[in-house]
């Protein structure tokens, strides 16, 4: 699956849309590039707009208006090339209960036409990558949710794809089976050059995984940049803190309002976003000291992709629905 030169491994979005009938414009006018290698992360909450686009870029559902490009090739002029090259595990792909993942492998490796002598190697080679060797000889309908993404993310791979579209592939799954997705999925940028396109609601995987992020809100991208310098976009980190006398709580928050201004915070602690940043930690310290208020904790919270999305839309992305478990997952 090395990279040959002259192969163009990019996305390319401009003007993008996609209005439904009778429905919202979900998408409403994306430009975007998604460098070759490149790991992008689309994030937003649900209605957002992030499958629409998903959808036009694996050739599954014509644009409005605008136009898109993937490897190189126009979605919509160039669709049997686009689908050559990517490889794409959606939200409702679905699996076959009654099929264990080895026949899912033999079915689909026969589907992407690869000669009869090839199929089961690469079959047990995928099956092995994404840890399901164990698994391999049983029925799909008693598999867990991660051990499903796994076989769908091993299916999406059969063909080599150069670019791989990702549609919320850690929704509903435990910590530990989206870390182990998360370490696949940048093995397959870093060591095989491709390029991935995903789409989460999850700060924490847009931050950890991505490259670079495009949060989307409404059919528009509100924020790009890497996940640094979205952070960096909102600038000084917060202080929060908590007094060992709950009743010296206000004279704390009036205290600590003096170097920056408050945040919600509730966790029965007082939070400022500092004006001057870390500097004003030692200052604060003082101040505490001099008024006799004894702390019981102070921490120092860097900006987050949260309050990126909060500066850009005025909500929260996450805690609205975001965390329904098992959305997705049969
Ligand atoms: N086939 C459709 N017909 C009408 N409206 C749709 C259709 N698909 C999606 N939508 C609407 O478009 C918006 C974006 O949906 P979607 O792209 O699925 O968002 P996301 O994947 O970010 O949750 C939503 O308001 C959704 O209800
Ligand atoms: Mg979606």
């Amino acid at each position: 699956m090395t990279m040959t030169m002259g192969e163009d491994n990019s996305i390319e979005a401009e003007g993008l849309v996609r209005e439904f009938k009778n429905g919202p414009r979900a998408v409403d006018g994306i430009d975007l590039r998604v460098e070759p290698g490149e790991i992008y992360g689309f994030l937003g909450p649900n209605g957002a707009g992030k499958s629409t686009t998903v959808l036009m870029l694996t050739t599954l559902l014509p644009p409005t208006a605008g136009r898109a490009s993937v490897g190189g090739f126009d979605v919509v002029e160039q669709g049997p090339e686009v689908r050559s090259v990517i490889g794409a595990a959606l939200q409702e792909a679905a699996l076959d209960p009654h099929l264990t993942a080895r026949e899912h492998m033999r079915l689909q490796t026969a589907l992407q036409g690869l000669p009869h002598d090839e199929r089961k190697s690469r079959g047990d080679e995928l099956i092995d990558r994404v840890g399901l060797s164990e698994a391999a000889d049983r029925k799909v309908g008693g598999y867990s949710g991660g051990m499903k993404r796994r076989l769908d993310l091993a299916l999406a791979l059969v063909h080599r794809p150069r670019v791989l579209f990702l549609d919320e592939p850690t929704t509903g799954l435990d910590p530990q089976s989206r870390t182990s997705l998360w370490d696949e999925v940048s093995g397959l940028a870093a060591e095989q050059g491709v390029t991935v396109f995903l789409t989460t609601q999850y700060l924490e995987e847009a931050d950890q995984l991505a490259d670079r992020v495009g949060i989307i809100n409404d059919g528009r991208i509100v924020a790009e940049g890497t996940p640094a310098e979205l952070k960096s976009e909102i600038g000084r980190p917060s202080v929060e803190i908590s007094t060992r006398d709950e009743a010296r709580r206000e004279e704390a928050a009036a205290l600590l309002s003096r170097f920056g201004s408050p945040i919600p915070t509730g966790r029965g602690a007082v939070e400022v976003r500092l004006d001057h940043g870390i500097d004003d930690l030692g200052g604060i310290v003082r101040e505490f000291d001099a008024a006799g208020i004894e702390l019981a904790s102070l921490v120092l919270n860097e900006p987050t992709l949260d309050d990126v999305f909060l500066a850009k839309t005025g909500r929260h992305l996450e805690g609205e629905g975001a965390e329904e478990a098992g959305e997705g997952e049969s």
